[in-house]
């Protein structure tokens, strides 16, 4: 049967934090051209993404890149499908510029328009045909794990996720961060974190395991971070410290992962995106926890896993083809959680 609403490849837009990016897919998921443009460098020598900054800088790059991605793709405008945007949750000037410059082409060649939920897109990324034989079918678990987001998912069809747990305070990426400021490492810190702790020895300085054990897929991290604070206070071995620090993260995530699968007995994979994922150390720790579940550990490749707009598009073939379209007065959202999404019941 022909889709209702999607006869054409859909153009994917995302500009929800700062990473400027644009997709082209076509209805069957296959990638046809993607670009990501990150700001990190704009944002590096204030130890943080700043929204204003961000906002114009997707304003600057964010048309040349569709330009580019459109003819990279051989699709003229009018030959889309539809137009996705991220339209929440995220910063809210980046978000205007994004959703703002999808409604205009919407609107200019009569397009389908979907305001595409941004954690929706992370959790639907495994489901792309390309990168596990036919894609994840669902029901499966999600962890999210990434500067701005700490949740266990259960991902139970389109438009049907239940929030199984979330952090108390830091999102994990958030804690890598800071512990690298701590230990006088550059923003973002994860990947320098990384790096040093395959230097040191996690053995020679104790930090806690926040949580662990305790019942449900909570997470908390800033117990974590004060204890680092007080190692590089006694002037621990930085190497160590930083072993130590992951080591602590790996445990943890992996001891939430496996309470949050107890929590989801038809669970069919276990399933890991955001920035963290691109972590060694935790996707060893998942991947034990998944064969120990008889689940398959499913980690797209990094650059699906952090911000990019090949999800967005994917997350808007999978709404087009169940008629779930947005109106162009759709408001972008800062906050937007996804226990809030509306879907067909597809995989019900
Ligand atoms: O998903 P992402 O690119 O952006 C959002 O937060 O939405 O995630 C970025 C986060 C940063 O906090 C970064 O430090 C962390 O992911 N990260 C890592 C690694 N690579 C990126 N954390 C630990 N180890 C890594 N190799
Ligand atoms: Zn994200």
């Amino acid at each position: 049967m022909t889709p209702p609403l999607l006869n054409g490849p859909v153009l994917g837009i995302e500009s929800s934090c700062d990473e400027t990016a644009a997709a082209v897919l076509a209805p069957d998921g296959r990638v046809l051209a993607e670009a990501v443009l990150s700001q990190t460098e704009e944002h590096a020598r204030f130890g943080g993404v700043v929204p204003e900054l961000a906002a114009r800088a997707h304003l600057v790059h964010l048309p040349g890149l569709v330009v580019r991605v459109m003819a990279e793709a051989g699709v003229a405008p009018a030959g889309l499908g539809g137009v996705a945007a991220s339209s929440g949750p995220g910063l809210i000037g980046g978000l205007i510029v994004g959703a703002g410059f999808g409604k205009g082409m919407a609107l200019a060649h009569g397009l389908p328009f979907v305001a595409v939920n941004h954690l929706e897109a992370h959790a639907l990324t495994p489901r792309l045909p390309g990168l596990v034989g036919g894609g994840v079918a669902f029901p499966y678990l999600l962890l999210l794990l990434s500067g701005g987001h700490c949740q266990c998912v259960a991902v139970e069809g389109l438009g049907r996720y239940r929030r199984l747990g979330t952090t108390l305070d830091d999102a994990v990426g958030e804690a890598f961060d800071k512990a690298a400021k701590l230990l006088g490492l550059p923003w973002p810190g994860g990947p320098h974190m990384e790096r040093l702790a395959a230097q040191g020895d996690a053995g020679r300085v104790a930090l806690p395991r926040p949580l662990l054990g305790r019942a449900g897929c909570d997470f908390s991290f800033s117990g974590l971070k004060t204890a680092l604070a007080q190692a590089v206070g006694k002037a621990a071995d930085p190497a160590d410290i930083a072993a130590s620090f992951q080591a602590s993260v790996a445990a943890v995530v992996a001891d939430r992962a496996r309470h949050a699968l107890a929590m989801m007995q038809e669970a069919t994979a276990l399933v890991v995106s955001g920035g963290v994922a691109a972590n060694g150390a935790v996707r060893t720790a998942l991947a034990a926890v998944a064969a120990g579940a008889g689940l398959p550990l499913v980690a797209p490749p990094v650059r699906l896993c952090t911000d990019n707009a090949v999800m967005v598009a994917w997350c808007g073939i999978e709404r087009l083809r169940e008629g779930l379209a947005d109106p162009l007065d759709h408001a972008p959202r800062p906050r937007w959680p996804l226990d809030e999404m509306r879907g067909t019941g597809v995989g019900s």
